[in-house]
């Protein structure tokens, strides 16, 4: 039964006729039922850890669409609120926390197996999930790297160059590489947790490799992903996992076995004819239409969409966008972006 699903098929290597698509952000707010469900739960962090409407809104594109991928409706700064950060999220602005620059502050944060309790409703979410979906569509957990993650706790926001983070990185390495090491060990906990609970693959979002230069982006991206994904691989031989460095260009390039992942996520930075001779011999690849068709629609959604079908079609392929829908998407464009896919 599980081996017919289509992601798990692509993940193990096959070559499928149509690849299997979900798209990151499925669950969000350029679906009204998204929006009505979250005013309902009062704001975003409050839906998060609602297992009930957290697991409603995780259905509602697998509802509407079909696709072949349910991702956990969660968010990557749950981790830093269990291991005991303060995380808000400004309306319009996007996420706050209190910052960790110093070993006092450090110190403060709870060691990474007493994160358990805290993110127990999402263990809950995803039991739901296992039992809610339909036979065919794959589960999938997720967690951010510990460099995305550390990004963001480190300089209580998102920040356009990761410049606060840099920063403690030659400042005080004892401190940034202790916060690593704790996120690391919370990652695995959590990851692990997730799959107990029923998530069939799992991914780590890596959103700010890109800014990792030189031997950084081996030591702070690569290696603590590698470091999880040998953990969870040790514990869970037979659940694959997903990468995602995003922003990585030419070094997408041996990213599976650097990683030891199953699958390397692109964004759309590299095109898909580079990634399908450089990066798709190693295993199976995701990606990487750019998300603004999404918003744009039309004969460009179109032929690009058959493009990158066509680019990955010589080896195993999962369809996604190159990063998240945006909120002002139009969902008839990804009604078509998914016709497009499995009717040509
Ligand atoms: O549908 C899904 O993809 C599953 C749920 C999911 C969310 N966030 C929900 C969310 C996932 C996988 C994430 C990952 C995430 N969160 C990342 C990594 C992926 C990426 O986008 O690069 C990062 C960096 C975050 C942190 C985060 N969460 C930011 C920066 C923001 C604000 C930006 C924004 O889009 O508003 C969030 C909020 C967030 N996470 C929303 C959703 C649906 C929007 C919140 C809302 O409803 O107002």
């Amino acid at each position: 039964m599980t081996a017919q699903k289509t992601i798990l098929r692509a993940l193990a290597g096959e070559t499928l006729p149509t690849p299997p698509i979900w798209m990151m952000r499925q669950a969000g707010r350029y679906l009204p039922e998204y929006r009505a469900t979250r005013a309902q739960a009062g704001d975003f962090l409050s839906l998060c850890y609602n297992p009930e409407l957290a697991a409603e809104v995780t259905m509602q594109p697998i509802r509407r669409y079909g696709f072949d991928g349910a991702i956990l409706f969660a968010d990557i700064l749950l981790v830093p609120q269990a291991l005991g950060a303060d995380v808000w999220f400004v309306t319009g602005e996007g996420p706050r926390l209190s910052t960790i620059t110093t070993q006092a502050e450090f110190d403060k944060l709870v060691p990474a197996d007493a994160i358990h309790d805290h993110l127990s409703p999402i263990y809950e979410t995803v039991k739901l999930l296992s039992q809610e979906l339909p036979s065919e569509t794959t589960l999938i957990g997720f967690a951010g790297a510990p460099w995305t993650v550390a990004t963001y706790m480190i300089g209580g926001r998102g920040t356009p160059d990761q410049g606060p983070a840099h920063a403690l990185k030659s400042e005080n390495r004892a401190v940034f590489d202790a916060l690593m090491e704790r996120i690391t060990d919370a990652t695995i906990l959590y990851m692990s947790a997730q799959i107990d609970a029923g998530a069939e693959v799992v991914k780590l979002f890596d959103s700010w490799a890109g800014s990792l230069q030189g031997d950084d982006f081996a030591n702070y991206s690569i290696k603590p992903m590698q470091r999880i994904t040998a953990a969870l691989k040790k514990k869970h031989p037979n659940v694959p996992i997903i990468a995602f460095p995003r922003g990585a260009g030419a070094r997408y390039k041996g990213a599976h076995a650097a990683i030891g992942a199953d699958c390397i996520a692109v964004d759309d930075g590299v095109s898909a004819e580079w990634a399908a001779e450089n990066v798709q011999p190693d295993g199976c690849v995701q990606g990487n239409l750019k998300s603004t068709h999404m918003v744009t629609g039309g004969d460009a959604l179109v032929s690009e969409t058959r493009r990158t079908v066509d680019a990955f079609s010589k080896g195993p392929h999962i369809f996604n966008l190159g990063h998240g829908i945006t909120p002002d998407a139009n969902p008839e464009n990804v009604q078509l972006m998914i016709d497009t896919v499995r009717n040509g």
